[in-house]
């Protein structure tokens, strides 16, 4: 297959890209950053400077390549910090979501493109009732925390969008897996905190489980949505001390449900405490995924064994062993 992926400079697709190469497919990736370009050739891909949020750009450069696969992978997160107020962190990848959605999906149908998939989430979106581990068919939350409604309401546009279109919306876990990975800082500064009892359910997926599940999408005659996750959706108070201690970082804090309010908002207290995990269940039977990490256990050890912390950073202090959970 000719494959275009919007956004093959990012986390998830540099993975991507080099297994679609593998499986013989030929890829055209676009970038948004002066200078990615080298980075994508190196990788195999074809590039191709592209704003996603400008419809006539997206409709000539997918006209263009006429491929047979749209990936859309696109996103702003490079520079994300956790603040209490979510959705201003997320609004541009919100745009990317919506508008960049709408831009490719009008070019994909013009271009009589057959496959399409997007990039979605899974953690933190079903409704925070029932048990722990959710399914595609199950609800999503209902009540979003009110500083990430709009976060919120631009993954549910998107996979209603790409679905509405016959296309596949992959809602993957949190991503992990590269040295510049979100967690990595706050976790070794000790800024992310067990809160209450730590009950709420995360789900992970290493990158290149994510970039070998989103292939096999491509491949398959499949539309709808997967969750992308991997096979143990587990609590913070779980989770958190094993990825401190794999990055060689002190133990987490905990705090109270009222002080991490104060000093994180409503959305943090509700991810701490109460949200549901993602199962992958579907995903495995239709695709016939098989992940090389089946769980953060072995994911985060094996990303971060050769993560050096930064002189002067704290958690140098801490021993890899010595508070291990696992
Ligand atoms: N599920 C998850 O947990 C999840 C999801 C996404 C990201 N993240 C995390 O967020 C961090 C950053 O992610 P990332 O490296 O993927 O970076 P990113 O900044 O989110 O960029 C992703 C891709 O989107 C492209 N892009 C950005 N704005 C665009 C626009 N207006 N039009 C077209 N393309 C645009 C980028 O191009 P350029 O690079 O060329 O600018 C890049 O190819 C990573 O730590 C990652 O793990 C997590």
């Amino acid at each position: 297959m000719r494959v275009f992926v919007a956004g093959a400079s990012g986390a998830i697709a540099t993975r991507l890209v080099p297994q679609l190469i593998e499986r013989g497919h030929e890829v055209i990736g676009t970038f948004n950053s002066p200078g990615n370009d080298e980075r994508l050739r190196a990788l195999g891909a074809k590039p191709v400077a592209l704003d996603l949020l400008d419809a006539r750009a997206v409709r000539k450069a997918v006209l263009e390549a006429a491929p047979d696969a749209i990936v859309h992978q696109a996103t702003a997160l490079a520079n994300l910090r956790f603040s209490r107020n979510f959705d201003r962190g997320f609004a541009a990848t919100n745009r990317l979501r919506t508008e960049g959605t709408d831009a490719l999906l009008a070019a994909a149908r013009e271009a009589g493109v057959r496959r399409f998939a997007a990039q979605s989430f899974a953690s933190y979106r079903y409704a925070r009732v029932g048990g722990p581990v959710k399914t595609e068919d199950d609800p999503l939350d209902p009540t979003p925390a009110p500083a990430m409604r709009e976060t919120d309401a631009a993954m549910r546009y998107l996979d209603q969008a790409v679905t509405d279109a016959g296309g596949i919306a992959l809602r993957y876990g949190g991503f992990y897996g590269a040295p510049n990975d979100g967690l990595i800082k706050p976790v070794r500064k000790r800024q992310f905190p067990i809160v209450g009892d730590g009950a709420g359910v995360s789900s992970f997926i290493h990158l290149d489980d994510a970039a070998a599940a989103t292939v096999l999408a491509l491949e398959h005659d499949v539309a709808g949505i997967y969750n992308i996750v991997d096979d143990e959706p587990a609590p913070v108070r779980e989770w958190l001390p094993v990825l401190a201690n794999a990055l060689g970082a002190k133990p987490p804090r905990h705090f109270p449900r009222w002080l991490a309010r104060l000093f994180a908002g409503e959305a943090a207290v509700m991810m701490g405490t109460e949200s549901r995990g993602a199962s992958n269940a579907k995903a495995k039977r239709e695709l016939g995924w098989e992940l090389r990490y089946p769980s953060w256990r072995q994911g985060f050890a094996a990303a971060y064994a050769s993560v050096v912390a930064p002189e002067g950073d704290e958690s140098r202090v801490g021993a890899r062993t010595s508070h291990s959970t696992t």
